[in-house]
């Protein structure tokens, strides 16, 4: 590695800061790899600590009204077979997981007015009462609708850019605006959420000029909360025949996402272990502190499939959570106890 290359990386380790051209750089030479995930690692360790936060993820509707060219839940599939669940059973779903631990639940569905405001309002609020907090994952709103959630008692809200790059952006989110999107970012922290957000990596077209953009937006738009993933084609969706991401690129992103938002919070995604079956333990040592463990039951976590080889499909809430305890325990890390809020280090 040239000393250059290892100047960045330290300039980044040290100041947080980097220049489109030096990311750019760091994504352009795979050598740095591992020296990048061992620099995100010890910034992890200073600004968030050895504590794992979990959260129980809750997919509890695959009906959308969008048609996001990546995605398998996109409104012209007919090739899968749709829910909605009960607020009575997500509420229940929420009841037992919190039994067995989990402080913090993300409800996740695909977009539309699939719940009436009155039923996502009961929603949030009786979880709320499990005394935990309350991240939506339910995509683009009304900044009512986004105020009414938060008096019900929603704590955070994630809604991924998906990718900076305007031009890329319309072409694959058909009848989307990007200026929109953003808008709704700026809407969720306007009124006090967490606010996350977060790329894919590997779209058809996606520069590393563009994925430099991305970070860089993370840290403007004072993101809480960031995700990333490699896109994985569905071969449902218009992008069946693309070569999708590389674990990787979607690791690099991660890691410099970590230098550049030291204290941050920054899931270990479940789009990572598809591509490589370490995944989540790579990630969780090269800057994530964060795993969404899926607490839906039964049938609806085979259904809720963005894209293919989705990960614990036939597996139980349970063993999902003794599951992935045991790997974090085995690289030394400890699971939280409690919610995970943010630790803002200024
Ligand atoms: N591969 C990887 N991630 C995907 N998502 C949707 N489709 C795919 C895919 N094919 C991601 C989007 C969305 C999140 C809920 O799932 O980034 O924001
Ligand atoms: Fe719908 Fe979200 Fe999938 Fe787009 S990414 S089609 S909004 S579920
Ligand atoms: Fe689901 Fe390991 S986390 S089986």
């Amino acid at each position: 590695m040239t000393s250059a290359l290892k100047e960045i990386i330290n300039k980044a380790e040290n100041t947080h800061e980097l220049t489109k051209d030096e990311i750019v750089e760091l994504f352009a030479n795979d050598e740095i790899t591992q020296e990048l995930c061992k620099a995100a690692d010890r910034v992890r360790e200073k600004y968030v600590g050895n504590e794992v936060h979990l959260r129980g993820l809750i997919e509890f509707s695959n009906i959308c009204i969008k048609n996001c060219f990546y995605c398998g839940l996109r409104r012209d599939n007919k090739n899968i077979k749709r829910y909605r669940l009960e607020p009575e059973v997500i509420i229940d779903f929420a009841t037992k997981a919190s039994s067995y631990g989990y402080k913090t639940f993300v409800l996740q569905s695909g977009e539309g007015n699939i719940y009436s405001l009155e039923e996502m309002l009961y929603i949030i609020s009786e979880i709320k009462k499990l005394d935990v907090a309350i991240t939506l994952s339910v995509g683009e709103k009304t900044e009512e609708e986004y105020i009414a959630y938060k008096e019900a008692g929603a704590d955070r809200f994630l809604l991924r850019i998906e990718t900076t790059d305007k031009e890329l952006y319309q072409k694959l989110h058909p009848g989307m605006s990007h200026e929109n999107r953003i808008n709704c970012l700026k809407t969720i922290k306007k009124h006090g959420y967490e606010t996350g957000t977060g790329c894919l990596i590997g779209l058809p077209n996606q520069t590393l000029e563009s994925l430099a953009d991305d970070i860089l937006f993370f840290k403007e738009i004072g993101a809480d909360m960031v995700g990333v993933g490699p896109f994985i084609p569905n071969e449902d969706t218009p992008l069946s025949f693309e070569t999708g991401g590389s674990f990787e690129l979607a690791l690099k992103v991660m890691a410099i996402t970590r230098l550049l938002l030291p204290d941050i919070n920054i899931p270990a995604t479940t789009a990572m272990e598809t591509l490589n079956s370490q995944g989540r333990l790579i990630a969780l040592q090269s800057g994530a502190n964060v795993v969404m463990p899926n607490v839906t039951e039964g049938e609806y976590r085979d259904l809720y499939k963005l894209y293919p080889g989705k990960i614990c499909i036939n597996d139980t809430p349970a063993h999902c959570r003794s599951c992935i305890t045991g790997k974090i325990q085995s690289i030394g890390r400890t699971v939280s106890k409690e919610c995970g809020f943010r630790k803002q280090v200024r």
